[in-house]
């Protein structure tokens, strides 16, 4: 018997199959982990991974504002998993809580009693919500939580008025559902979407109420509060306001997508709240996990939920899945709300953001051939680079035309790379964007780890554009 029929044979009786052990998997090395995303994760993905000097990474341990990778070397988080980790990595109290759970034996799915974490979450989610947003769904991703906010909103405009309004470079999430309002060509790819869709530029009020005023079958609107995958784009206050009115004046039901704005990011616990206008559904997910559980949910008035799932015919239409509202999850995420107000982490999302912004404009002011804009709101910041791919000098142009099409004309994942493997510093890229560098560190950020931060940037940037286009064609070589 050969060694493929003896694994085929293997897989195909009782018998336990070569499983890899916990312990094992903590001690795989870097060659194995390759080899394993490789042949059973995403052997495509590996090659942006080379791009950006990612695939030499193993990450040991993770503790507040670091990571620490296989050789020790601890590497400051204004990534921040786009904006899922609040309270950074492994916060004490978040730790302990599971802990405690976990001692404790308590139950984790709630599908056939009512579970008392779930509940809890639910009434803490309404207390941090301003208006009536008083209904919760809980499920365990952002998309799953803009899927519940989407469907709801569809019920309960009615079925005379299914069309949705979303805007320009617009992302809520993957599955099929919510991809029909994401603006991306890659990931719309060629899959059979639902057409009752009209898209409009993002802030902009007039194509709005033009859209209401001539098709009077829409009936939802759903936008991100900060645009996360568009750069980290910001609308005016003024916008939210009226959208407010122009959605009761129309009856449109408004659906705010806060999964990477909300949870406190912008130095509010909803981004709509700079504006004081509050919409009929609302969604969170990412940091409402608090860093340790898969957690996503859905906030809405409750006349709209009771529109729509109200009665005891209706209730079970969207009812919570398998893993909504699971017992570990819900206590982590009860916790980190907790957490998030004994530790002040609004307000010093507001500060230290404020903070980030000032400096990086310091910085713009200096290098003004290298960054082109920088904005945004708390810690969620967009660093916006020049396109120099036409002020590159001849010379260069060759070498970085053979590089990836993803990288070309874009400084950010030059800037990106270097900043990683010459500053220990790791940062986001910008899906629709590739001139922007996406910043959202946790939300614990003091002003220490910013001055870090500008440190390594700037001493990036002195290099001058040619030295660091060099710098990262070296790189990939080395
Ligand atoms: C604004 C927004 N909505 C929805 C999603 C989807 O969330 P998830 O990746 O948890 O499904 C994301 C994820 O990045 C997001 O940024």
């Amino acid at each position: 018997m050969n060694a493929v029929t003896s694994a085929e044979t293997l897989r195909n009786s009782t018998a336990k199959p070569d499983l890899i052990t916990v312990e094992e998997a903590k001690v795989m090395d870097v060659a194995r982990m390759t080899d394993l995303f490789k042949a059973h994760i995403n052997p495509g993905q590996l090659h942006f991974m080379k791009l950006l000097g990612f695939h030499k990474v193993k990450i040991e341990r993770a503790e507040g504002m670091y990571y620490y990778d296989q050789n020790g070397r601890r590497i400051l988080d204004f990534f921040g998993g786009f904006g899922s980790l609040a309270f950074g990595h492994n916060h004490p109290r978040i730790l302990a809580a599971r802990q405690k759970f976990q001692e404790e034996k308590r139950h984790e799915i709630a599908i056939a009693f009512m579970s008392q974490y779930a509940s809890a979450l639910a009434h803490n989610l309404a207390a941090c919500s301003p208006g009536d947003l008083d209904m919760v769904f809980l499920g365990s991703s952002g998309s799953e939580a803009m899927e519940a906010a989407v469907k709801l909103a569809e019920r309960a405009a009615g079925p005379q008025r299914p069309k949705i309004v979303y805007a320009e470079n617009s992302f809520h999430g993957k599955t099929k559902g919510v991809l029909s309002i994401t603006d991306g060509a890659l990931y719309r790819g060629e899959f059979k979407l639902v057409d009752n869709n009209v898209r409009v530029p993002f802030g902009d009020i007039i194509a709005i109420e033009n859209a209401f005023k001539a098709d009077p079958s829409i009936g939802v609107i759903v936008l991100e509060t900060i645009q996360g995958g568009g750069g980290i784009v910001v609308a005016e206050p003024e916008f939210w306001r009226r959208l407010r009115a122009l959605c009761d004046q129309y009856k449109v039901v408004w659906v705010a997508d806060e999964v990477q704005c909300g949870y406190g990011r912008s130095g509010r616990f909803y981004a709509f709240q700079h504006a004081g206008a509050v919409p009929d559904i609302t969604a969170l997910a990412k940091s409402l996990g608090a860093g340790k559980a898969a957690v996503g949910a859905m906030i809405a008035r409750r006349d709209i939920y009771m529109k729509a799932y109200g009665t005891p015919k209706t209730a079970m239409i969207h009812a919570q899945a398998t893993f909504g509202g699971i017992g570990e999850a819900c206590i982590t995420a009860i916790e980190g709300l907790n957490v998030l107000y004994d530790e002040g982490l609004i307000d010093n999302a507001a500060e230290t953001g404020e903070y980030l912004l000032s400096e990086l404009r310091r910085l713009q002011a200096k290098y003004p051939k290298i960054i082109k804009d920088v904005r945004g709101q708390g810690l969620m910041v967009g660093l916006e680079f020049q396109d120099f791919s036409q002020t590159l000098p001849m010379v260069l142009r060759p070498i970085v035309s053979v590089l990836d099409d993803k990288l070309k004309g874009s400084l950010s994942g030059f800037i990106g790379a270097l900043l990683l493997r010459d500053y220990d510093t790791l940062v986001a890229f910008t899906e629709y964007n590739r001139n922007v560098i996406r910043l959202e560190p946790p939300l614990i950020c003091q002003k220490s780890h910013v001055d870090d931060f500008i440190q390594a940037l700037d001493s990036l940037l002195d290099r001058g554009i040619v030295s660091i286009v060099k710098d990262f064609v070296k790189s990939q070589v080395s």
